[in-house]
């Protein structure tokens, strides 16, 4: 339903899909005779698509919003011939759409779209059923083209990895144009309307190759034909499109020849037996993105294990929407390494085992350590890419079977200090709202989040809302990546400093009478202990120690409070901090004083690295809590688990992930199971970790390859990917998400949660569960925030957020009523600022941050297996300042050495104004282990949650002598010129000379939905 915002505007929820313009009043209209129920505003089409009333609409797309540009929606509008998308809804409209006028405006305008495409259906790989353009035919009822078809005169252009555009094909609709310039957000992409001939251009005529296109696939997503299609698609869909070139077009010349004798109808109608016969070999099925936290939900079409697409369109947090991993980032499925069978540690090499030796072999070692040291001398590591179904049984074999609270997930590395000060002051440590949410606030603020890259279609929303004039963006960070770019404000504190500023501009709020008092009097506590604790966070000190001009904290401060509706949005630069806990709190408190939890467009934002660290965490992979974040020595929590697992859960914290490294060297911890994580160099102090692992005396390793971490096992378990098997995925919005089978596990490898069962069966406990819905069933039982969770509620592209009550209510939106303390209010908290512990000195001179690139994630272990994404992004690199590479004589390609306290590793420079004065980053995905940027961090970290403060690292740069080529290579986007416009443009198209509305009328309506017809309105 709709909300009224700020402006007077009212903005619609999308179920699915980008957030889209304005809509208001229920009114009637009356379509071919029948009245209808609509909305004030909305695109006239979209009453007639409730109604079921067939209607051409080649250009339109429901998440894209009215681009007019095919003429084929011709239908009457009180008497006159006009677009029924680009029509915004008045009250007592009659429409017509079958009157002789209409059908000919209709026929017409798609004789113009098929005079620029070539309809070869039966030998073309987007046959499917689902063509735009080949289905509108069958709604006109057409059999003769008038207008024959006509080359534009163009090559294809092949130079993306990825996709192709075929000017000969493209019917220039747009759509490409719109989800490229106002979906995405990457403004790549526009049509010289101009021209003689027009065509979509890429950066304004690049080849794709060498322009500024992501590869999200947004375009390819929309296309309504084969204009632009995955190359993955290419001779493989179609039965006789795999046919040699000369072969392909003579069945072309075939085709035609019969079209110019027969009509369409018989070509048509082969075309269609032909399509349907793909059905029998083309597997469809949804999954959920294994990469971020977004929770991009889709369609994989395969044949066999080939990936012939992705195809997004129903997926709750992204729509139509995807990035380039989720698009195309696959390759690693299939690729020739993969672990297909046990490895067992044989001296100083590995040898095959069957499933059974390693197994048994596993239980045997356990049982033993055990039994000669304790429980507590074994320890687990739960994947945050693995299903929650999975992590669920991490947790409950490291409790039930073995006994021990030693369980952690990798949201140690990043996620921790966020949770934790979300818990200490509004009692659920996740997302407070969904990303249509953040699209509908009117101020959204990031800090310490390159959100553009690490949550890319997150970052659309945020990019789009701003595009269109709905939201203010304001960003904090030391970096100026792609959104600090965009951004309204960009601000670079001092590194590690945020806190200050959050408290400074909190004290400025409150002393200033500026806070929402309402709020603060009914819904929150400790007001009086908060004040005293920012006390001397005046706006001079914040001044100093931040870097930040007082002037500009104090117009942010008037600005968050007298803002309608405020988002903040961080990651791991505040929680990679000695301080990440208390700055997470920080945020919070701010948005607390200022009213902006539990309504529309409010709220806090941690956004979720992995595609389930959130599941993970939930799942009770933590040492301290058990499913939904139940305390282990809460007394209900341990009576359920009594009652279900027939145990007593312990009391005492377990170790954490850094406490078992340093357990491990002090011979406390004896052994460990880890599962789908690169620990050893993703933790922090790389070279410290591989100490510890090599101090263990047994480390199984469960993983797709043979990784770096894999080095160390003693047994290796080859796991089934994400594609391969069924469970759920919780996204950053604590959105629950199926996975289905898109093809059965690799030849010798097993999903995770079958290889948990079988040790623990061979360790007595016959867990007994025959398909992942029954884990979930358990986790129900056990765990009140899950207690309506289900598969069958969550069948397709159904989702639960969570808290979910036993009768499948589910809360996208926290806190509207109540905050989760037992008297319903927030705490504010009284939290400390921890500056940085090593900041640079004279030995280690420079600041040293690290984090994720676009193409890449987290160390790359899948990405660097997508050769396509290789080619555009091969390596690693550190990105130099300009000021410093003019102060040291650096060049892009020359080799460094950086050196901290803790390691040394060996760089190619990018010099790029994306950093700063003294500041370097290094992307945290390396192709070589030895040069991982986790070689140079160091074992401090969070006071209160032990996450290691990455971004607290100073190093050394020494020169070296050689000189490469720029380690980011000319294809790559970064480089590209994006051509930014409002959108399609179609004006510039009815501008044309040539240019006259389908059956000789104008399209009237001066009110239309974008401003883009003018003229004559129907009732004039
Ligand atoms: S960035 Fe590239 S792939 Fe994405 S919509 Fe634009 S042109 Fe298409
Ligand atoms: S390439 Fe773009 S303009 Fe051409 S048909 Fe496809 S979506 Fe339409
Ligand atoms: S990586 Fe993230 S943003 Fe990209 S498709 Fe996957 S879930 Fe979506
Ligand atoms: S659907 Fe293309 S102009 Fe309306």
């Amino acid at each position: 339903m709709g909300h009224r915002d700020v402006t007077g505007e009212d903005v619609i929820r999308a179920t699915v899909g980008p957030t889209r313009a304005a809509r208001g009043a229920q009114v009637a209209v009356t379509v071919d005779g029948v009245e209808r129920v609509a909305w004030l505003g909305e695109p006239l089409i979209e009453v007639i698509n409730r109604a079921q009333v067939p209607l051409a609409q080649v250009c339109y797309h429901e998440q894209l919003g009215p681009i007019q540009s095919c003429d084929t929606c011709a239908v009457e509008i009180d008497g006159v011939v006009g677009r029924a998308c680009g029509t915004p809804v008045r009250a007592g409209l009659t429409v017509r759409t079958q009157t002789n006028a209409a059908r000919a405006a209709q026929r017409d305008a798609y004789d113009r779209v098929v005079a620029n495409h070539d309809l070869y259906c039966t030998v073309c790989d987007n046959n499917n059923g689902n063509c735009t353009v080949h289905n509108t035919l069958g709604v006109l009822g057409i059999d003769h083209q008038t207008r024959p078809f006509q080359p534009k005169g163009f090559p294809k252009d092949e130079s993306n990895p990825f996709y192709r555009y075929d000017p000969d094909q493209c019917i220039l609709c747009g759509r490409c144009v719109e989800a490229c310039q106002n979906v995405q957000v990457n403004e790549t992409l526009s049509i010289n309307w101009e021209a003689e001939q027009p065509r979509v251009l890429w950066d304004g005529g690049k080849p794709i190759g060498e322009s500024s296109c992501v590869s999200c696939g947004h375009c390819i997503t929309v296309c309504p034909c084969n204009a632009l299609q995955e190359k993955s698609m290419l001779g493989e869909a179609g039965l006789f499109t795999g046919i040699p070139l000369p072969v392909w077009n003579a069945a072309i010349d075939v085709v035609k020849g019969v079209e110019a004798s027969s009509g369409l109808k018989p070509i048509m109608n082969v075309s269609e037996i032909e399509s349907a016969a793909r059905d029998r070999y083309i597997k469809k099925t949804k999954t959920v993105c294994t990469y971020c936290g977004v929770g991009c939900s889709f369609d994989v079409w395969t044949d066999e294990r080939h990936i012939l697409k992705v195809e997004p369109a129903h997926g709750h947090a992204n729509g139509i929407s995807t990035c380039v991993k989720g698009k195309f980032g696959w390759d690693y499925v299939n690729s020739t390494d993969r672990l297909t069978s046990p490895l067992i540690r044989d001296g100083d090499r590995f040898r095959e085992a069957s499933w059974d030796e390693a197994l048994d072999l596993i239980a045997w070692r356990f049982g033993e350590i055990r039994e000669q040291h304790g429980p507590d001398a074994l320890a687990f590591v739960a994947s945050s890419k693995a299903s929650n179904e999975e992590a669920f049984l991490v947790q409950k074999f490291a409790r039930q079977v073995i006994g021990t609270n030693n369980v952690d997930n990798c949201s140690r590395y990043c996620q921790s200090p966020a949770s934790k000060g979300l818990s200490l002051t509004v009692g659920i440590g996740g997302d407070s709202g969904t990303i249509q949410d953040i699209e509908n606030a009117s101020l959204v603020i990031t800090v310490g989040s390159n959100t553009a890259e690490s949550h890319p279609v997150l970052a659309t929303r945020i990019k789009r809302s701003q595009k269109l004039g709905r939201t203010h963006v304001i960003v904090f960070d030391i970096r100026e990546h792609e959104l600090a770019r965009r951004a309204d404000e960009f601000h670079r504190p001092n590194p590690g400093t945020d806190f200050v500023w959050l408290a400074a501009v909190s004290k400025f709020i409150l002393d200033n009478g500026l806070e929402d008092r309402d709020f603060l009097r009914e819904r929150v506590s400790g007001l009086d202990e908060f004040r005293e604790s920012i006390r001397d966070f005046t706006l001079e000190y914040a001044e100093r120690e931040t870097g930040l001009k007082a002037a500009t904290l104090v117009a942010l401060a008037r600005q968050i409070a007298s803002q309608e509706r405020v988002c903040i949005l961080w990651a791991m630069g505040v929680t990679q901090q000695c301080g990440g806990t208390d700055t997470s709190a920080a945020i919070s408190n701010l948005l607390l004083i200022t009213g902006n939890y539990g309504r529309l467009g409010t709220g806090a934002y941690p956004l979720r690295g992995h595609n389930n660290v959130q599941g993970a965490s939930d799942m009770g992979a933590q040492p301290d809590a058990v499913s939904g974040y139940q305390k282990i020595d809460d007394p209900l929590a341990v009576q359920r688990h009594e009652r279900e697992w027939g145990v007593t859960l312990r009391p005492e914290r377990g170790l954490d992930n850094t406490q078992m490294i340093d357990a491990a060297l002090d011979g406390r911890l004896k052994a460990l199971w880890l599962t789908g994580e690169e620990m050893s160099l993703t933790d922090a102090n790389a070279n410290h970790l591989q100490e510890g692992f090599e101090a263990l005396e047994f480390l199984v390793v469960q993983d797709l390859y043979f990784t770096n971490t894999a080095r160390f096992a003693d047994v290796i378990l080859p796991a089934a990917a994400s594609l391969e098997k069924e469970g759920t995925f919780t996204n950053t919005e604590r959105r629950i998400q199926r996975l289905y089978e898109v093809m059965p596990p690799l030849k010798g490898t097993k999903p995770d949660w079958q290889i948990y069962m079988g040790v623990a069966d061979r360790m007595g406990y016959r867990w007994g569960y025959t398909h992942p819905a029954q884990i979930m069933d358990e986790i129900a039982r056990l765990t009140p925030h899950f207690a309506g969770v289900s598969y069958d509620r969550l069948e397709g592209y159904e989702t639960l957020c969570w808290p979910v009550a036993e009768d499948g209510t589910d809360q996208p939106l926290l806190y509207t009523e109540r905050f989760n303390f037992p008297d319903g209010k927030a705490r504010l908290h009284a939290g400390e600022y921890r500056p940085r512990q090593h900041a640079p000195d004279a030995t280690f001179d420079l600041h040293l941050n690290s984090g994720r690139m676009l193409e890449h994630f987290h160390e790359g272990n899948m990405t660097f297996r997508v050769p396509g994404i290789t080619e555009k992004t091969p390596d690693s690199f550190v990105e130099v300042s300009p000021e410093l590479a003019a102060e040291r004589g650096i060049q892009s390609g020359q080799w460094v050495r950086l050196v901290s306290e803790y390691g040394a590793v060996r760089l190619q420079a990018l010099v790029t104004g994306r950093v700063s004065g003294h500041q370097l980053f290094v992307p945290m995905n390396a192709r070589k282990a030895e040069d991982a940027v986790n070689r140079l961090t160091g074992s401090h970290g969070d006071a209160t949650v032990n996450t290691p403060a990455y971004k607290d690292t100073r190093v050394r740069l020494e020169l070296l002598h050689d000189v490469g080529p720029n380690p980011l290579p000319a294809s790559n986007p970064r480089w590209g010129h994006p051509t930014p416009q409002a959108g399609v443009e179609v004006e510039r198209k009815w501008a044309r000379p040539d240019y006259v509305f389908p059956g000789g009328l104008l399209p009237l309506h001066g009110d239309s939905l974008n401003a883009r017809t003018d003229g004559l309105g129907a009732d004039d």
